[in-house]
């Protein structure tokens, strides 16, 4: 009897499968993100049987030397562990226009290798990059384009060229005729993926995916190929601010607590080699509502400002609201304000932003949030050398906090 061809939904942004269609996900809570696919039925007891790996004692492991490529740009090499690893499979996912194509772009001309780089874009032509990169004053005879969406003819081209620096942007544009469903699907960017990983090992090149992030999850997220990349970063930031943040989430060849931090300007993205010093630079005095705070971002410290407001409540229900920080964070630490030092937050309206519209996330800005609201209520300021730093307790009580010492040292260099 011929097999059944049975179809499954699927969520677009996490890859959770359904025999069902759901309106909401429930692993990753996000609406309409179901898609129908035809289920595809791997045979892993064969591919299993092909697999000739035997048991060995992991002492007497011999370990292979990792090189790895210097890309030229300081913010990214750090967040790399020093480079990308010679033939890894990085992804580089962020919302559409963050800077993703420029950031690689960049990489293209600064990158240090003897061999070709083979640029692959589903989204623009070569005209629209060559633009772009005189637009970035790139001038590198290295750097082969080729603007395609066909899996076979790039596959086929890097085969010809040989490259040894692989880009290809963006996955969701990306498809194979082997698969039915349109470009973008769950099913197409995990066998889009899985192609590019056994091009990439094989002939070991080192290689970049593109991947959007859409928040309506109508195009597969980076999320369900994660797992099956060496690294992920991510490059984010709010999009009428030009700062940008680019984040390891996950790194196989390192550790993934670095940012990198780049400024987007005329001519691309520009590296912050003195993030604090920038983020600090506008602040005008020392008006009541704003302070000082060093927050964390992996192991490096940055001094970021924080802005309050409050105002008298015209409904009966108070508003929060918060840019940067945790919301329900904002209003845990106004209830305690409001209970342990007795400040009548019930009838206030609270505004709480950072300032550069970067997200800081740290139970660390606790004191430094609470300090803030409280010096907005009482309409008085803070003195302008206070830096505020430690954890908040429901019961009132203000914590330590981790590496103390690295957030003083930077407080002090730029003598705030
Ligand atoms: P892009 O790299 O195309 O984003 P992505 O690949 O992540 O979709 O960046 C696009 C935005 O960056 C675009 O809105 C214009 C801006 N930009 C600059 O401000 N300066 C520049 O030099 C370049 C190349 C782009
Ligand atoms: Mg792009």
């Amino acid at each position: 009897m011929p097999k059944k061809l049975s179809t499954i939904f699927v969520c677009n942004n996490c890859g959770y499968e359904s025999s069902k269609w759901l309106g909401k996900c429930p692993a990753c809570s996000q609406w309409n993100t179901f898609f129908e696919e035809k289920q595809v039925n791997v045979n892993t007891a064969k591919i299993r049987q092909n697999i000739k790996n035997e048991v060995v004692q992991l002492n007497n492991v011999v370990k292979k030397e990792t090189t790895r490529i210097k890309t030229g740009v300081e913010e990214l090499d750090r967040v790399l562990g020093g480079g990308f690893v010679n033939g890894s499979l990085t992804l580089l996912g962020g919302e559409p226009g963050i800077g993703k194509s420029t950031l690689i772009l960049q990489i293209c001309n600064s990158i240090k290798i003897e061999g070709k780089i083979f640029y692959v874009s589903g989204e623009e032509s070569a005209e629209q990059i060559k633009l772009r990169a005189d637009r970035l004053e790139i001038n590198n005879e290295k750097i082969l384009f080729l603007s395609e969406t066909n899996i076979d003819i790039v596959q086929n081209s890097i085969e010809k060229y040989n490259p040894q620096f692989l880009i290809i942007d963006s996955i969701q544009t990306m498809y194979s005729e082997e698969i039915t469903s349109a470009p973008g699907s769950v099913s197409q960017v995990r066998e889009i993926t899985a192609r590019i990983m056994q091009i990439c090992k094989q002939n070991g090149i080192t290689t970049i995916i593109i991947g959007h992030v859409t928040k309506d999850g109508s195009i597969a997220g980076p999320r369900v190929l994660e797992h099956m990349v060496d690294t992920v970063l991510y490059l984010e930031g709010e999009r009428y601010f030009t700062y940008r943040i680019l984040r390891g989430v996950k790194n196989r060849f390192g550790s993934t607590n670095e940012i990198g931090m780049f400024e987007m300007e005329g001519k691309g993205l520009v590296e912050i080699k003195n993030p604090s010093k920038i983020l600090i630079s506008e602040r005008n005095g020392n008006p009541s509502g704003s302070i000082i705070t060093v927050s964390l971002e992996g192991t490096r410290p940055l001094l970021v400002e924080l802005q309050a407001l409050t105002t008298l409540s015209i409904f009966g229900m108070p508003r929060r609201n918060s840019i940067g920080i945790d919301y329900n964070r904002l209003t845990l630490l106004m209830a305690v304000l409001e209970k342990k030092a007795n400040l009548q937050m019930g009838n206030q309206d609270v505004y709480l932003n950072v300032v550069g519209g970067i997200k800081v996330n740290e139970p660390a800005l606790d004191l430094a949030i609470i300090l803030a609201v409280a010096s907005s209520y009482k309409n008085t300021s803070i003195k302008e050398d206070v830096v505020a730093i430690g954890e908040v307790g429901l019961t009132g009580e203000v914590r330590s906090i981790n590496l103390i010492d690295k957030r003083i040292k930077e407080a002090e260099r730029l003598r705030i």
